[in-house]
């Protein structure tokens, strides 16, 4: 491969590129999905197992991803080609399509809660919240906000990895975690609370037996995680030799986890308290945009304040996990092509912008597409992933995961390895063969209308 004069873009601390990669796991995920994910599979039942989940299948993937990436210190195109073969580019460029769709939907609602964030300031949330939903979440406003969002995260990947997504992360994550921790502790302060804790962390047999519970509970870690399309392996491919692989990764699951954890101590008790749960479940979107809005115009000036902190903490986390996904199609333009920064990133933003008015205008598509992508693509791609470093460079992963780890990271490198080969294989297989049954039906049913 030929190589330019200039140096590779790297992180420059080690908390610089952990806090990128918790802020490309932390965010709309965290609060949009989960909340309702968890609301279908029964509150604690799925928790549980969306610990679990993470544990078991994302801890192993994402020190794939990480190992990979430094290894093959290319964007995935590269990385996998370098390390895994030649013929496993595609999968590389799979991992870009799979990037540039998410891209596209994610800033559509991203947009969404830039427009609650600034209306939360200016006006106060709406008294008809479901009606608010509805006039607003497709159409030219939605398209406006849609551009909006994608020129931000634009302007922060060409920036670079250094001076824009390092410097971002070491800002937006912060105060995105004080500010959770705010409203998770004010959220003890409501009457009625009560139920919504129960609901949330006394998990049922029934919905821990359900087999639809744990294919969610896996497809959500995925996309929580931000898992199998190579956004990790893009952000390891900028380290060096020294970082600690095995411990960042660990760091990062628990990072997300525990945000979305404390998401879940917002969302519940808020709803409960105002009666608001049977909005939750009725649409992906109703827990976020349909009854917390509700719920927060029913606190008066309190819930002004603390809503608008809430959809501030959106924007941010959504800032910060679409700049991962438009830094894995750029890097991928830069290694493979020898573009400029610049070109390769307006080139990527500009098709994930036009690609997203789809959604922005339908919000049945936007169903659709996180349908594909978020509950099909991810699980397959991290399948491969698993099988790739567990059986197919296994040696490899264990030189590369252990470079750099401490003495007791380094012990607990074949173990990991060991998941990653035996245990991880199996359950994804059967998780991808539930979401490509689920994503099927979804696909027909919207192209029969
Ligand atoms: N993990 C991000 C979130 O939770 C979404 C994401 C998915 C980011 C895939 C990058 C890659 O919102």
């Amino acid at each position: 491969m030929a190589t330019t004069g200039a140096p590779r873009d790297a992180f420059g601390t080690r908390a610089g590129f952990i806090l990128a990669a918790a802020g490309s796991a932390v965010g709309l995920g965290n609060m949009w999905r989960f909340s309702y994910q968890a609301s279908e599979g029964g509150g604690a039942a799925f928790v549980l197992l969306y610990i679990g989940m993470t544990l078991v299948l994302g801890i192993p993937i994402m020190l794939a991803e990480f190992g990979i990436g430094r290894r093959g210190q290319s964007a995935p195109v590269g990385a996998l080609r370098k390390v895994v073969g030649a013929g496993w580019a595609k999968l590389g460029w799979l991992f870009a399509g799979c990037g540039l769709l998410i891209l596209s939907y994610y800033s559509v609602i991203a947009g969404w809660t830039i427009r609650y964030a600034i209306e939360s300031i200016a006006v106060g949330f709406p008294a008809d919240a479901g009606a608010h939903f509805g006039s607003i979440a497709a159409g030219g406003s939605a398209v406006a906000y849609h551009l909006l969002f994608m020129a931000l995260t634009l302007l922060v990947v060409l920036g670079g990895v250094h001076g824009g997504i390092e410097r971002a992360s070491l800002i937006l994550m912060p105060v995105l975690f004080v500010i959770v921790i705010g409203l998770a502790l004010w959220a003890t302060t409501l009457d009625g609370g009560g139920a919504g804790y129960a609901v949330y962390l006394k998990p049922d047999i029934e919905h821990l037996m359900d087999h639809k519970v744990w294919r969610a509970a896996a497809a959500q870690a995925f996309f929580s995680l931000s898992l199998g399309m190579g956004a990790m392996m893009t952000f390891a491919s900028y380290l060096d030799r020294r970082a600690n692989l095995p411990a960042s990764g660990t760091i990062v699951a628990y990072t997300d986890f525990g945000v979305a954890f404390m998401a879940g101590l917002v969302v519940f008790p808020v709803i409960f308290s105002l009666g608001l749960q049977g909005a939750v479940g009725e649409s992906t979107v109703g827990a976020l945009f349909i009854a917390l809005p509700g719920a927060f115009d029913a606190m008066g000036t309190v819930g002004r304040v603390v809503g608008t902190a809430f959809f501030v903490v959106l924007v941010v986390g959504a800032l910060t996990s679409s700049i991962s996904m438009l830094e894995v199609v750029t890097a991928s333009f830069i290694d493979e092509f020898k573009v400029s920064r610049r070109k390769a990133a307006f080139v990527a933003a500009g098709v994930a912008a036009a690609l997203g008015l789809l959604p922005a205008l339908d919000t049945n598509a936007l169903g659709l597409m996180d349908k594909i992508a978020g509950e099909f693509l991810l699980v397959l791609g991290a399948l491969l992933l698993a099988i790739i470093g567990g059986w197919i460079v296994r040696r490899q992963m264990q030189e590369e995961l252990t470079q750099g780890a401490s003495p007791w990271w380094a012990l607990q490198v074949p173990r990991i390895l060991a998941v990653l080969r035996y245990v991880v294989p199996p359950i994804v297989a059967v998780v991808l063969f539930f979401s490509a049954r689920e994503t099927l039906q979804v696909v027909v049913s919207f192209f029969s209308g």
